[in-house]
């Protein structure tokens, strides 16, 4: 028996599209939004509410009690809602599924073979330098492109090119040259099939993918032109890095994993090419909303400086290790994405049937798992509009399945440990080097196009602090010179 569960008002079928997870803006006229909304349908009908939208039924949680039975109750492989569009590309030209997309015991033994080198710290702590190597280029890209107020023309794609670049370096140990002023061609053809791709298979999560295949429409024609141009450039990427270290394929990151033999080179080819995907605007995005949050709380922003600087000192750059000297870091992070999560929703299609709260779901019900209804929630988060890094320094004071931005359980994302790293590298060098200050105090609401974005440019500018040294030449030209603040 399906117990009704609490029903909010239908929605027009548009909203579909932005409750996919992963499905990109474009094709239905912008973005909606949908997290606010849907925080505002868990304050009137609960911890536990149905939504059916046109065909599409799902039952949202945003409840810490909920998210922590749904983990104990957890099978051995959960699974997401399907990514169709990029299974039937796979199919089409023979390609492997990549973590994103397996399912079942496929998914396990993949996941089980890059979670040893992803997920635990101390493996992770080894990706330090790779990670500062790009983020000191950054700084020179942050002085040359900012006017003379501090501000950026796009800073949304400058910040995509970092993570872009960031990521790429550790999975494919090349550099694709996104921070130089003449990008080559192959970077270039790259980051736009990239693109292409992302803007083209949300077309396909709302309409058949097996009608566009058949009627070879001009969205299919793109998705596959663009996929094909990512797997050609991820195939040569990593061919290279695997013959590159195949005489001690251990000293390698990527080698490692594929020496250990749980998975084929298509997997591999497959398995990268996703976690490159997965792991570009989401972390951009992430480091942006921390920028923008400590630009709005200035009191927040001389705290974190302070920490850094007493822990860095006169270190050139910030390493895994000093991180460890940071919680006020660490906090201040963890604040930003309980205010401003990049991916506010995660699902999961419920395999067995279960009991949730008072209700018993039937297997393949589509749990939409709310982690921004979550943090901006009172009941779990005292004056949760505040933005106040304090309150995770204080032990026991919050439910540990009230913070869900990495999702929940065996298919949590496998990259965050990579990202917070990279994460916590990056506003070590930003704001040891600039105050990120506020240029206008207007609202800036947050809309959803697969992940969470600002509605406008973020109002935010790079001022370098006084007295200390800005990097004037390029990365290998040299002299250091210092400079007052602007
Ligand atoms: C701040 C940045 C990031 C955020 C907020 C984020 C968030 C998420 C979330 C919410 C999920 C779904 C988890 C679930 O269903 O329980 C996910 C899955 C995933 N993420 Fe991330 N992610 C980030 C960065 C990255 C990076 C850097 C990588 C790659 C190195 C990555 C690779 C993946 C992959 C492969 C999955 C699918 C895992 C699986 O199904 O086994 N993510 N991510």
């Amino acid at each position: 028996v399906f117990f009704p569960v609490p029903r909010c008002a239908p929605h027009s079928s548009w909203d579909v599209f932005s409750l996919l997870q992963g499905a990109p803006r474009t094709h239905l006229g912008g973005f909606f939004p949908f997290p606010a909304l849907t925080a505002q349908y868990h304050r009137r009908f609960g911890k536990i509410f149905r939504m059916k939208l046109g065909a599409f039924d799902s039952v949202h949680i945003a409840g810490p009690c909920l998210l922590e039975a749904l983990y104990r109750r957890e099978s051995p492989c959960p699974q997401r809602l399907e990514i169709k569009p990029w299974k039937a590309y796979r199919d089409y030209r023979r390609e492997g599924y990549g973590l994103l997309i397996l399912e079942g015991k496929d998914w396990q033994r993949v996941r089980s073979a890059f979670q040893k080198k992803l997920m635990k710290p101390r493996e992770v702590v080894k990706l330090d330098t790779t990670i500062n190597e790009v983020l000191e280029d950054f700084m020179y890209r942050i002085d040359e492109i900012c006017d003379h107020n501090g501000q950026m023309e796009d800073v949304y794609s400058e910040f995509n090119k970092w993570s872009f670049e960031s990521i790429c370096l550790v999975l494919y140990g090349k550099r694709f040259g996104l921070l130089q002023e003449d990008v080559e061609e192959e970077s270039l053809n790259f980051i736009k099939a990239v693109k292409t791709m992302m803007a083209t298979f949300g077309m396909m999560m709302v309409t058949p993918v097996e009608l566009h295949k058949g009627l070879n429409t001009k969205v299919w024609q793109a998705h596959t032109k663009a996929w094909d141009e990512i797997f050609k450039t991820a195939k040569h990427s990593i061919d290279c890095r695997l013959q590159k270290h195949s005489a001690n394929p251990q000293g390698d990151f990527l080698c490692d994993i594929y020496s250990g033999g749980h998975l084929s080179r298509k997997e591999l080819y497959a398995a990268i090419a996703e976690l490159q995907i997965a792991g570009v605007e989401t972390t951009a995005n992430s480091l942006l909303w921390a920028l923008y949050n400590l630009s709005r709380n200035p009191h927040v922003q001389q705290k974190l400086f302070q920490e850094i600087q007493r822990v860095l000192g006169a270190q050139r750059s910030p390493s895994a290790e000093s991180l460890g000297d940071m919680p006020y870091l660490k906090a201040c992070l963890k604040e930003s994405m309980r205010l401003s999560p990049s991916v506010p929703f995660t699902t999961r299609t419920i395999d067995t049937e279960m009991v949730l709260g008072n209700y018993v779901l039937p297997k393949g019900t589509v749990l939409m798992i709310n982690s921004y209804a979550l943090g901006c929630s009172e009941e779990y988060f005292r004056g949760w509009a505040e933005f106040r890094p304090e309150r995770w320094l204080q032990r026991g004071s919050i439910h540990p399945f009230s913070h869900v931005p990495f999702g929940i359980g065996k298919r949590m994302c496998v990259g965050r440990r990579v990202a917070e790293l990279q994460l916590h590298l990056a506003l070590c060098w930003l704001i040891r080097k600039y105050r990120v200050v506020a240029t206008d105090q207007e609202p800036v609401e947050t809309l959803h196009s697969g992940i969470l974005i600002p509605n406008r440019a973020l109002p935010i500018a790079f001022r370098p602090r006084a007295g200390l040294c800005t990097l004037q030449d390029p990365p290998l030209g040299g002299l250091y010179q210092w400079e007052g603040e602007k």
